[in-house]
């Protein structure tokens, strides 16, 4: 494996990472996760200005520009000869003795970034996944891509130690996002989601499934539901870098519509494939297409 830190590409045994980073101690730092299809980087721009955007918000001066970005994440792949999976970068506020307050303005944000090789999840692309509600208790900046993902991490154990894929945030009653997911539901044709405001983090896979929907002529409406609103739609599914779009048949132990992936997140699902020309190429969108319509 081939790491990236601060300016360099690093073998396994030239890595190191400080006791002290800022990242370590106290998660101060933001991150992105972006997906590469058969050595082809996937939305690279938007990830990383994403990456940006949240440094900015939690005021990291990131010492490079988007074009150095792409640079360095083109370059992770290349070094690493990654073919499916995704590049993780990471920006910390930098290594300084451990106290609350931001270091001098001399201490460096650190930069690293390394490549993860893992399929298309198509099995769960295919049957659909279960979700579990869970009380949203992490803090109001969840628009930040910040490395603090304590809430997220709880609520997402809680989700697997009942059986299920994925947590769903509910706050004050209302539906939030997953716990490393955008939600959708469908109901009557019309597809529902969160407003992106400081609740949830504006997902670039979400971003993607409104411009299908728009290309599609599908309703949507941008606007809070409950989780009663929630089991009650006829379609139900979730967003990620990694989880695509993934229909959820079943919301706490309740059947969603049918209880099979619906017909409209199939179409989603088909477009969204449709889009990726190395999967058109390697005819795995075919596959998909023809299991999609299959089931
Ligand atoms: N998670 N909401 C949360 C809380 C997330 O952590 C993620 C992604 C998303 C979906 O964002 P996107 O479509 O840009 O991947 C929404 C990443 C993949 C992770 O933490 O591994």
């Amino acid at each position: 494996m081939i790491y990236f830190k601060d300016g360099e590409y690093l073998r396994e045994e030239q890595m190191n990472l400080s006791v002290n980073d800022r990242g370590y101690a106290f998660g101060d730092g933001v991150y992105e996760v972006i997906k590469v299809y058969d050595g082809v980087l996937y939305t690279a721009n938007e990830h990383l200005e994403r990456l940006l955007e949240s440094a900015e918000k939690i005021k990291i001066n990131l010492p490079y520009t988007l074009e150095q970005l792409i640079k360095i994440t083109e370059e992770l792949q290349q070094q690493n000869e990654l073919s499916t999976g995704h590049i993780y970068l990471q920006v910390t506020r930098g290594v300084a003795p451990r106290v609350h307050q931001f270091p001098d303005q001399s201490v460096l944000p650190v930069v690293i970034g390394y490549t993860v090789e893992n399929p298309r999840p198509i099995e769960q692309l295919e049957s659909g996944a279960a979700m579990k509600s869970v009380d949203d208790m992490r803090w109001l900046r969840c628009d930040i891509k910040s490395l603090n993902l304590l809430g997220n991490v709880l609520a997402k154990q809680e989700a697997i130690e009942s059986g299920c894929q994925e947590a769903l945030f509910v706050r004050e009653g209302i539906v939030r996002e997953g716990s490393a997911s955008n939600v959708f539901g469908i109901k009557e044709g019309v597809l529902y989601t969160h407003p992106a405001n400081h609740f949830i983090l504006n997902g670039i896979t979400r971003r993607v499934v409104l411009q299908l929907a728009s290309e599609l002529s599908l309703p949507v409406v941008e606007k809070e539901f409950t989780l009663a609103d929630a089991y009650a739609m006829d379609e139900f599914f979730f967003t990620s870098t990694n989880a695509e779009i993934t229909p959820v048949v079943t919301i706490d132990g309740k059947s969603v519509g049918k209880g099979v992936p619906g017909q409209i997140t199939r179409q989603l699902q088909n477009v969204f494939e449709a889009k990726i020309p190395v999967l058109v190429a390697a005819g795995q969108a075919d596959e998909r297409n023809t299991n999609g319509s299959a089931s």
